[in-house]
């Protein structure tokens, strides 16, 4: 009803604007007097979590998406080798899981079937398995060791977003739990970026308040026939989840690239007039791959593109190639996911809102998808 949508033209918009609060509560409450992280419900011996030599994440649609970004940020905070990969995929190619893997699965729902029998296949092995979940007592997390319930609230729309950032939420909170609990050498690394985390959710609601430019070139754009996303780092997960949301909702040809792969193929699709957004990293941070996505900016131009760029403030390196600008706060590398994805979520919805379709309800898919 129009009530439960608060005042909203639909769920999904609801829902964007809720994230704010959906990041927050989710860092709700995890740190002890010491600002020591605890995670109470990870209640997997700690003995058996410093002892693991591997993590697979495992998950479907957005989900997985939030998966790829926990890759960069466990790896590099914990030096755990880490792999993510499609629930449907995992269990029907003889992984290689045992007493040694941690397996998380991340889900919205926690009734995804591809995901629930991946859960299932992994414990079979000895592994065991944390859920990343957004529903209480659903079966993902009946069925695993341990679970971190993500606190987005119900989410009603099918595309995903605010559960999507509680779940790359939650996965920081993981991969720095254990970072804590493995004594790594980013020790206070880990301390600053637990305070710098809990300042996101004011950060994106920045985006949201500046939103209005971005939900103008959606409705500009709802002629368009394809639009390519690029990304690198934890900007690549970024695009493929950009270009998903476009399919999903709009029914738009769109496509992720890694950045640097551009070279390796897709910039043959480079056309007069193509658009494409380009999820550029921070220009600050060990080893920024910054300077070589400008270039993949310039490349394109220079092929005729139609650059729209998301950028964090004061990255002047992008204005004389991007065509529009999208500002986004300054965040560490790795947490920047958590403001980026949020113009490209509100670009789509009002994009398929300018050609009147239903956002909340695309065709063909459902909320969640309990076969497999
Ligand atoms: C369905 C939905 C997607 C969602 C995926 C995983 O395909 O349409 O939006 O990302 O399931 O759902 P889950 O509940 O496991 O996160």
């Amino acid at each position: 009803s129009a009530a439960e949508k608060g005042g909203y033209p639909n769920f999904m918009m609801k829902e964007i604007e809720e994230q704010p609060r959906a990041v927050a509560d989710t860092l709700l409450g995890r740190t002890d007097a010491n600002g020591h992280l605890v995670l109470d419900e990870l209640r997997i011996d700690e003995a058996v979590l410093r002892s693991v030599d591997k993590i697979v994440v495992i998950a479907c649609g957005t989900a997985s998406y939030a998966g790829q970004v926990a890759k960069y940020a466990i790896e590099h905070w914990c030096r755990v080798p880490t792999e993510v990969e499609l629930a449907s995929e995992f269990r029907y190619r003889d992984p290689v899981v045992n007493e040694k893997t941690l397996v998380v699965a991340i889900s919205q729902s926690g009734e995804t079937m591809d995901t629930l029998m991946a859960v299932r296949h992994a414990r079979e092995q000895g592994a065991k398995v944390v859920a990343i979940c957004n529903t209480h007592g659903s079966t993902i997390p009946r069925e695993s060791d341990a679970v971190i319930y993500t606190h987005a609230g119900p989410e009603i729309a099918v595309a995903s977003t605010k559960a999507f950032l509680a779940q790359i939420t939650a996965c920081y909170l993981l991969g720095l739990y254990l970072a804590q609990l493995r004594g790594n050498k980013y020790e206070d690394e880990v301390r600053e970026l637990l305070r710098l985390l809990a300042e996101v959710p004011d950060q994106i609601q920045q985006v949201l308040d500046g939103i209005e430019p971005v939900r103008a070139l959606g409705r500009e754009m709802a002629s368009a026939k394809v639009v390519l996303f690029l990304g690198r780092h934890v900007g690549f997960p970024v695009a493929l989840e950009g270009a998903l949301k476009l399919k999903e909702l709009a029914y738009i040809h769109a496509e992720g690239f890694a950045a640097g792969e551009l070279k390796h193929g897709p910039i043959a699709l480079i056309e007069e007039g193509l658009p494409v957004f380009v999820v550029v990293p921070s220009p600050r941070g060990r080893d920024s791959v910054h300077g070589k996505v400008v270039s993949n900016i310039q490349e394109i131009r220079a092929r005729g593109a139609r650059t729209i760029v998301i950028a964090e403030e004061g990255d002047d390196d992008v204005v004389p190639y991007a065509d529009t600008i999208i500002r986004v706060p300054r965040t560490p590398t790795l947490l920047a996911p958590l403001v980026t994805t949020v113009p490209l979520q509100v670009f789509a919805c009002e994009l398929a809102m300018a050609k009147g379709l239903d956002v909340d309800q695309p065709r063909n898919l459902a909320k969640s998808v309990t076969v497999e």
